[in-house]
């Protein structure tokens, strides 16, 4: 899926503060940007770039084959034991807009990655995520000062004297979160970077609450995060066969371990781009709490192109279930997929849009 590229870094705060030569082993978590990656591997750095999602690592990899540097691009958040103690330098754009937990386990995850004599380069995008950083870098590093002011008030720091963060501290929220809809409850681990890391999300419940699913059927939970929708719809009624997909690792890998916790054995969870790894695949019904972001920017097209695939993926006679923000207007779009589109219910900040019949595409008008 096509995706627009996010410009984070002020590369030119780089050029004046990052010290990296040949012989640097360096650790990026710039992860919504690739230009503090491709900075470092210009300037010679052997450089690792952890991402949490496959269409990042697309993103980090052609543009390093554009411009002609190697990059480790590693679909993960953490790493090994192996790697511990063993980088000079990191550069870090937390993800303040996933919360205060991302930037808490990216420092602990840096101050386990340095030698005793590296530094974390942080740069906070504007105002945003400084004060979080300030917070728990002070923990994780024995000095923490801000070096420079760049392009939109953008402020780079240096942290130094890594204090290494204890092997067990904590990468995921431990409090457990439960979800009752129609008499069914679910209970939900939250955390590690993935949406909706502070609570369930509202429109998630407002889509339980109104999708009229029927037994047995099979089901697609497109853009899963944490898992509610296909646990809550495979805890519901055991007889259907649910798919749980989402294009970021971290997001499959906490859903996996919700549906184990909700000793759902036969629920399928998948890494996907979209439709990518479920090519062949129909369902009789499709649910999605749409994306509205990609990282910190709004994406209408990521939800239209989900949308547009959606219709190719669903049975003649399936429904495909939509929320979204109310102000989004994705009706026009889904009509161009479906030829019937209604709003099945709408409150005051979500709406919920079911799509049906849907319009052949290119490949099964001929095939
Ligand atoms: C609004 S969140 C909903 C998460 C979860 N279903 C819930 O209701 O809490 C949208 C999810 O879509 C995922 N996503 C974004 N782009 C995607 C893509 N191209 N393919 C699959 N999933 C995607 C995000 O990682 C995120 O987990």
């Amino acid at each position: 899926m096509a995706t627009p590229q996010t410009h984070l870094y002020d590369t030119a705060l780089l050029d004046r503060f990052a010290r990296v030569t040949p012989q640097t082993r360096l650790l990026d978590l710039g992860y919504y940007d690739p230009a503090g990656a491709l900075w470092a591997a210009e300037h010679g750095a052997a450089v690792t770039a952890l991402r949490p999602s496959i269409d990042l690592i697309v993103e980090l990899d052609l543009a390093a084959r554009h411009r002609r540097v190697r990059v480790d691009a590693r679909l993960a958040t953490s790493l090994g034991s192996s790697d511990w103690g063993s980088f000079d330098a990191a550069f870090l754009i937390a993800p303040f807009f996933l919360g205060n937990t991302p930037v808490r386990n990216a420092i602990d995850l840096v101050s386990q990655a340095l030698t005793p004599a590296g530094t974390l380069l942080y740069q906070a995008h504007r105002r945003h995520g400084a004060d979080t950083f300030m917070k728990y870098a002070r923990e994780r590093f024995e000095r923490v000062d801000q070096v420079g002011i760049g392009t939109h008030q953008c402020r780079l720091y240096q942290a130094t004297g890594p204090i290494p963060a204890t092997a067990s501290a904590a990468t995921t929220d431990p409090i457990e979160h439960v979800l009752t809809v129609r008499q069914t409850s679910i209970r939900l681990q939250l955390g590690a970077g993935v949406f909706g890391a502070r609570g369930i999300d509202p429109g998630t419940t407002f889509l339980l609450q109104t999708a009229e699913i029927p037994a047995g059927v099979s089901v697609l939970d497109l853009g899963c995060g944490a898992g509610a929708i296909g646990i809550h719809l495979a805890s519901e009624d055991r007889r259907r066969r649910v798919v749980m997909t989402d294009v970021s690792q971290a997001a499959v890998e906490l859903a996996s371990a919700n549906a184990a916790r909700n000793n759902l054995d036969r629920v399928r969870v998948l890494v996907s781009d979209g439709f990518a790894a479920i090519a062949r695949e129909r369902f009789e019904v499709i649910l999605s709490n749409l994306p509205a972001h990609r990282g910190p920017v709004d994406d209408p097209s990521l939800a239209e192109g989900l949308i547009r695939d959606a219709a190719a993926h669903l049975n003649e006679d399936g429904n495909a279930w939509f929320v979204v923000n109310r102000s989004r207007g994705i009706e026009l779009p889904a009509a161009r997929a479906f030829r019937h589109v209604e709003i099945a219910a709408q409150n005051a900040r979500y709406k919920v849009v079911r799509c049906a019949s849907p319009r052949p595409t290119r490949s099964t008008r001929h095939g």
